[in-house]
């Protein structure tokens, strides 16, 4: 971990899982009781922006327009300006609301269709929202100045977060 993350949250463990249970439980403890989804949404941007600065350079929701049920809209985040609207199947976003589920991306130049917000991301990972009837709600998108930045660590502590999302009471 480098300096910048233990100045960020110095109380947080270091080993990456145990890292993603602490936030996690703490995401869970401030959304509790709280059925407002934006605030749960920002809630979680926030807190794993804040816990992975160096990594998480851009760190948020697409959530599915319910007017347009085949496209997602921008949601709370933390980072440079995004893109507003992305249709289902493209780029990395619109490729995980397709498919429901989550995608490792190790260079976005690579991958056909990207959509590039801001030029300085370099890899991503991104992660489908279920809500409680099991229908997709929304896409987790974090993406890193690093090539090769997110991997199977990542995937299972953002998912088990993205699962409780829009399902803990
Ligand atoms: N890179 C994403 C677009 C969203 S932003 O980077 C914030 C994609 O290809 O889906």
């Amino acid at each position: 971990m480098s300096a910048m993350e233990n100045a960020a949250r110095a109380e947080l463990p270091v080993d990456r899982a145990q890292r993603y249970a602490a936030l996690r439980a703490e995401i869970a403890a401030v959304i509790a009781g709280e059925p407002n989804i934006v605030a749960r949404y920002a809630t979680a941007s926030s807190l794993l922006a804040q816990a992975f600065p160096d990594r998480f350079f851009w760190t948020g929701f697409y959530v599915v327009d319910p007017d347009k049920p085949d496209e997602l809209v921008v949601g709370p985040y933390q980072g440079t300006l995004g893109c507003l609207r992305i249709p289902f199947g493209k780029g990395v976003c619109g490729a995980c609301a397709a498919r429901r589920e989550s995608i490792i991306v190790p260079d976005v130049h690579a991958f056909p269709g990207h959509i590039a917000c801001d030029s300085r991301s370099n890899s991503e990972i991104v992660l489908p929202v279920f809500n409680r009837t099991g229908a997709l709600a929304a896409v987790l998108d974090v993406d890193s100045t690093e090539f090769n930045a997110f991997d199977a660590a990542d995937q299972s502590g953002l998912e088990a977060i993205c699962a409780d999302l829009l399902t803990t009471p």
